[in-house]
């Protein structure tokens, strides 16, 4: 499966090309649209998020609400929509594509800010949520949550909450934390952030439950999933480091220490780890490329927003002299939205892992 987005910020919507989508899944538009509300949610953001209502029209590939293996086209229009009127900026925000934009493709700031703007996630959220149509036949579950903002600590071990656990917990957070419970405290923390013209990152980890043994392969690097689910991640704007399982902290451990020794277990023999179960898994559920059993874990660092309140020193395009950058309205905490981002990036890939095990000779 492919899909790639298309839109601008204001312009007149985002649209979601998803191709070799199989034929015949009923659509849950409930799905797709409460995936595209998450999104919208979570506490730090600003102003854009109360003039849209985010819903996904499907223009195209369904036929009586279920897929046909035509191309689907997923369609998420703007309320905000001004782009031709919207003033340019010659200013370039650190921080942001608009420096390399205009200079790479000779354009003013304006063009570049629309598509680089992380309103394109919404197409990636609606193609993820439609991909998890795949991952729900199979019971597979992708869960997103928000592990830390900024220097703010949150309790350490969530290891072991159950999914269930996870995803009530979650939801119950308007950070989309596992510890709503630290919700009163967290607000305080981004208030006094933002009340200072300032913008906070954080980390975020997806766990993706019941996948089976053996998605994705050793035969080609391109077919690897940890380096799939990489590059989805990676790409997600704002994100500047992902890690699956003990990531960098493995350069710090001893091999005795980081190996999840394998055992067996008849029981789970028809489970989607045949079986094989480890007692720990800082491999996060992925070695030589595959699926290994265990759940699979990854983790992305999530920068602070770019665009300052007291922004930050740059150049004016027009004169070359120094300015400082242009402040566009914007969000102060992006992370509980990243979260939903990067659960949904992550779910495509796993969903296209599935797809691709029909083609490859695997015997999952
Ligand atoms: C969900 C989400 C919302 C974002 N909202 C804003 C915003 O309101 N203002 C802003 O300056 N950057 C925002 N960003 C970050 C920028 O889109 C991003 O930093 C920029 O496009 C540059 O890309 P890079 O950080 O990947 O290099 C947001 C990112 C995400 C994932």
């Amino acid at each position: 499966m492919k899909y790639s987005t298309a839109g601008e910020s204001h312009g007149q919507g985002i649209l979601a090309l998803v191709e070799d989508f199989p034929a015949g899944l009923t659509i849950d538009f409930d799905l797709i649209n409460a995936e595209l509300r998450r999104r919208q949610g979570g506490y730090g953001r600003g102003g854009r998020q109360k003039i849209e209502t985010d819903t996904a029209e499907i223009l195209t590939g369904i036929w009586r609400g279920q897929s046909t293996g035509a191309p689907i086209t997923l369609w998420i229009k703007n309320q905000d929509c001004r782009i031709d009127t919207a003033p340019d900026i010659t200013c370039p925000r650190p921080g942001h594509a608009d420096l390399a934009g205009a200079v790479k493709y000779g354009l003013p700031i304006r063009p570049v800010l629309e598509r680089a703007s992380a309103r394109e996630t919404a197409g990636r959220v609606a193609a993820g949520a439609l991909a998890k149509h795949l991952l729900r036949r199979q019971n597979i579950t992708v869960i997103g949550f928000v592990k830390s903002i900024g220097t703010f600590t949150l309790p350490a071990d969530d290891r072991h909450f159950t999914p269930e656990e996870l995803l009530q917990r979650r939801n119950e957070s308007e950070f989309y934390t596992v510890f709503p419970e630290q919700d009163c405290e967290l607000k305080k923390y981004v208030d006094g952030i933002a009340k200072d013209g300032d913008t906070v990152g954080g980390v975020v980890e997806v766990r993706a439950f019941y996948v089976p043994i053996g998605l994705g392969s050793h035969v080609q690097w391109t077919d690897k999933l940890d380096g799939k689910l990489a590059r989805a991640v990676m790409s997600v704007q704002s994100v500047k480091g992902v890690e699956i399982g003990l990531g960098f902290e493995s350069a710090r451990t001893l091999g005795s220490a980081m190996h999840d020794p394998i055992g067996y277990d008849a029981g789970l023999e028809h489970a989607p780890c045949r079986g094989f179960v480890r007692q720990t898994n800082n491999a996060g559920g992925i070695e030589g490329g595959m699926t290994n059993g265990a759940a699979v874990v990854l983790r992305a660092a999530v920068k602070p927003i770019p665009t300052l309140l007291k922004p930050l020193d740059s150049i004016d395009l027009m004169t070359k002299k120094p300015m400082p950058a242009v402040y566009e309205r914007s969000d102060v905490c992006a992370v509980p939205a990243a979260s939903v981002v990067i659960e949904n990036a992550a779910a495509w890939e796993i969903a296209d892992g599935l797809q691709n095990e029909t083609a490859c000779g695997g015997k999952i």
